[in-house]
This record gives C-alpha cells, structure tokens and sequence, in this order.
C-alpha cells in the first residue's frame, strides 16, 4: 500500500452522545506524521453527524452521510436527508449503495441516481458494490459485479470524489472473509470493470468484517487502498488498532 490509505467507520444504526469521548485517542493518532497517508472518514447516524463535526473540526477526519435521498434539495420525504442537507452539516462524503440498503429496496437504479444527485452537490461517494452468498455460489460474482457497475455508474461523467468499496455480502457481519486470492481476483476484476468508465485510477476499498486480527493479511492484498470497517469501528480501540497494523 502506497499512497492514500482510506479508513472508514460506518456505524450504522449504532451510537450516541456518548460515544465521542472514546474518539479522542483517535485523534491524537491522526495528527501523527506516522499516520500522513491515512485518510479516515466517520459515517455516524445522522443523529450524531453534527457532533462528530464539532468533535473532529481541526483534525484531518472528515465525516459523511450513511445514505441519503436521491433528490438534491428538499422535499415532502418524511424522514429522508437529501445531499444538500449533508452539504449542509459539514458532510463531505456518502455512502451508497450499502447492501443493507440494497436489501432493504433499493436497486441499481435507485444508487445511480443517489450517485448523480450527490455530486451535484459536490458530495464524495462511497460506492458499495458486492455479491451475495447465493451468487457466488452460483458463480454469479462478475455479472453482478458488471451490473452494479454499469448500472449504478450510468451517466456519471465525473469520477473526481469516487472510492468505490468491494463488500461481499456474505462477508459483512459474519466474521468471514474472502480467501486472498478470491479478493485478489475480484477486487482486479472491479478495476477492469471501472476502467470502462473511467481513466481515472479509482482507490478500491474492501469491506466486510473487517478487524484488527485479519487486517495483517488484508492489507498485503495488491490493488485495496484501504477498509470499511462497520462493527470493529464502533470501538475505538479496535480501529485504532486495525489502523496500526496496515500502517506500522
Ligand atoms: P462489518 O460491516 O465490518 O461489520 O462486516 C461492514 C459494512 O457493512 O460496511
């Protein structure tokens, strides 16, 4: 790993006011020259996205949105953030596309035009993409991989603010992870698929219980510029942790 290594905590629906203190070892680690490279992006539920700005204002740590609703502005949308919203708060970046989202609803059309509205509002994304377990048996993986690509990218002329996160579904929350190879594979695969779109060399996440026991093995993967931690986030400590072992 060379260049920018991108950390990212997502939360999920996990979190409250009192959670902040625990992140002050944290910052003190990111002002650290050791830790230049590493670029670390919080994703609290909303309710605590004000907090976390107020919490990392002055540091290097940026925040984003966990999702957010595909028109720009406002809107009769009883409970939904539109990108300007996140804009608003401070937010730099969103993630969609999470497959706890797609399974709850939401198809490549939907992401494609979250994508296009939050860079209309100069949001960076997080674009998640990954197979289920039933896919991958079926040995499915590249067609969907294919179709999330092509489908959630269409029209998407700028790829500037673009990470895009390799999460397996099966892997997330469940402790198991791809064998090197697989991800190897899969992770050139996503770079091939990309290219199509894009010249631009798109930094690739993986996802999908990611901790500080298998980070050691992870981070020697060629072509992943970094990790979307979800559960081992919620504790400092162990981010922390998976932080210092990519970058020791
Ligand atoms: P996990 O979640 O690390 O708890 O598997 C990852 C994700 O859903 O983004």
């Amino acid at each position: 790993m060379t260049n920018n290594i991108y950390f990212i905590a997502n939360w999920k629906m996990y979190g409250s006011t009192s959670s902040l203190n625990s992140l002050n070892k944290l910052i003190t680690l990111s002002k650290l020259k050791k830790y230049n490279k590493a670029k670390i992006i919080y994703f609290p539920p909303f309710t605590l996205i004000n907090d976390l700005i107020k919490k990392f204002n002055k540091t290097k740590i940026l925040v984003g949105g966990q999702n957010c609703h595909h028109i720009e502005d406002y809107g009769s949308f009883t409970g939904s953030i539109s990108p300007k919203m996140l804009k608003d708060l401070g937010c730099k970046y969103v993630i969609l596309g999470h497959s706890e989202n797609r399974t709850s609803g939401e198809n490549d059309n939907d992401v494609n035009k979250k994508i296009r509205s939050a860079l209309n509002k100069k949001l960076k994304i997080v674009f998640c993409i990954g197979e289920t377990l039933k896919e991958k048996r079926k040995k499915l993986t590249y067609s969907v991989l294919k179709k999330q690509i092509n489908k959630g990218l269409k029209g998407v002329k700028n790829y500037q603010n673009f990470l895009v996160a390799y999460e397996p579904v099966w892997a997330i929350g469940t402790g198991v992870i791809p064998k090197n190879k697989e991800l190897k594979f899969n992770v050139a695969t996503i770079r091939k698929l990309i290219s199509k779109k894009t010249k631009k060399k798109l930094p690739i996440l993986y996802g999908g219980s990611v901790n500080s026991k298998n980070i050691s093995g992870l981070k020697n993967i060629t072509g992943i510029s970094g990790f979307l931690v979800g559960s081992a986030s919620q504790s400092s400590k162990k981010f922390i942790d998976i932080i210092k072992k990519t970058i020791n």
